[in-house]
């Protein structure tokens, strides 16, 4: 058994609640990958065998649920953005890992295919993606990357979907595999390409957040913001009048249960408040951001994902565009005494972004490309509150 030591490298006294870390956990610990989705195939292969997660898992948490978050109780304020976490099968590896909001990848009123692989593909970013370098062209990594802070990657899925009659089941099932203080998000957008005008699409979106109500959802998020869908579907979230008729229309159908709405980066910031005055009326929560669009190419110049010269950079490099959107957003909720939650997302990759996020003043924080190469991060997160990291 390994004692426990805080951040400045004392021994701290072994207590009756304190959590040993076995020793083999610890060997675990010591490598910073583990990645639980293979980027060599498809979604679907993916979908249907991951994640690839042999454990250890970290002990059972004896902490009781005592983080008030809109009426449930949760262990920490830490969860998983929408996207990783493919259906129940990964909900049930992350839930026992210990990520306590746990987000259903985005899912559709109708059956869609997901696009070709590859569908993630490591990028250099050189540093932050700031707003002044938002028309670059970004390249593939060429060098495996040496740490979890090195790690961006550009993803295109296309926003794939089963039928309603198969996802809502299986969220049934996702839900329950969650313990104690854990809530389960699904996240649900409308189809342009099958309603291409505003007020069948607007109900399409309210359509599918009921689905995902009727199907057990503690709380329901509308992908606003995905860059690797048609452009119609992915601006959604700069267009005040359009967003903010979406959230009234699923909000209507969703009643108590909360509703949430996923945004992306902003550049203007008298846009991103209009887009929050417009919404602020019918959402509890507000998350962000989503993958940031950018052009990626490959070492010959060609786009890395084929066919797709732009797509959604996400991971270590848009940690600055996350940051800046917590704090637009944390200004803006505080001046207009707004009373949604903030989920705080981008760019986070190791316990001390998650502290630095937090203390912006969002309410919880959520990673997604983190989660997919350290499913272990929750753990690491849970040790370092402990004094034990
Ligand atoms: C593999 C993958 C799939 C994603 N799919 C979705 C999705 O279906 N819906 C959504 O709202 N965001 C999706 N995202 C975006 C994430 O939720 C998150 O907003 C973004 O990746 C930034 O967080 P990160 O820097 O921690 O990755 C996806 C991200 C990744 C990495």
């Amino acid at each position: 058994m390994l004692r426990p030591f805080n951040r400045a490298g004392q021994a701290l006294p072994l207590q009756r609640k304190t959590i040993v870390v076995t020793k083999s956990l610890q060997k675990t610990l010591a490598r910073e990958f583990h990645p639980t989705y293979d980027v060599t195939r498809s979604y679907e292969w993916n979908y249907r065998h991951g994640p690839h997660f042999k454990g250890p898992y970290p002990p059972v948490r004896k902490e009781a649920p005592r983080i008030s978050f809109l009426g449930f109780r949760l262990r920490s304020r830490l969860g998983v953005a929408a996207g990783p976490l493919l259906n129940s099968q990964w909900i049930r590896v992350y839930a026992k890992l210990g990520f306590d909001i746990l987000s259903y990848k985005t899912v559709r009123t109708r059956w869609r295919p997901s696009n070709p692989k590859p569908n993630c593909v490591l990028v250099d970013t050189r540093g932050q993606l700031t707003d002044d370098r938002l028309g670059e062209n970004l390249h593939v990594m060429t060098q495996p990357p040496a740490g979890i802070r090195d790690i961006s990657i550009t993803n295109s899925f296309g926003v794939p979907s089963r039928n309603p009659s198969i996802w809502q089941e299986d969220v049934e099932r996702a839900k329950r595999y969650l313990d104690k203080g854990q809530v389960l998000v699904v996240s649900t957008m409308g189809s342009s390409e099958y309603y291409p005008d505003a007020p069948s699409f607007i109900q399409d979106f309210a359509r599918s957040a009921a689905l995902a109500r009727e199907a057990g959802a503690d709380i329901v998020e509308l992908d606003l913001s995905c860059p690797n869908s048609n452009a119609a579907e992915g601006m959604v979230y700069l267009d005040p009048e359009l967003s903010g008729a979406i959230s009234k229309a699923a909000k209507a159908e969703l009643g108590d249960v909360p509703l949430f709405i996923k945004l992306g980066n902003f550049w203007n910031r008298d846009r991103f408040e209009s887009v929050i005055k417009t919404n602020a009326p019918h959402v509890d929560g507000i998350v962000g951001i989503n993958t940031v669009k950018m052009t990626v190419l490959d070492e010959n110049g060609k786009p890395a994902i084929p066919g797709r010269p732009q797509s959604g950079v996400c991971g270590a490099g848009i940690k600055q565009s996350g940051l800046q959107f917590v704090h637009w957003l944390c200004e803006t909720r505080k001046k207009n005494r707004y009373d949604f939650v903030m989920i705080g997302v981008g760019g986070i990759m190791n316990p001390e972004d998650i502290r630095e996020f937090l203390d912006t003043g969002v309410d919880a924080v959520e990673v997604a490309t983190a989660a997919m190469w350290d499913p272990y991060l929750a753990y690491r997160y849970y040790l370092t509150r402990h004094g034990k990291m």
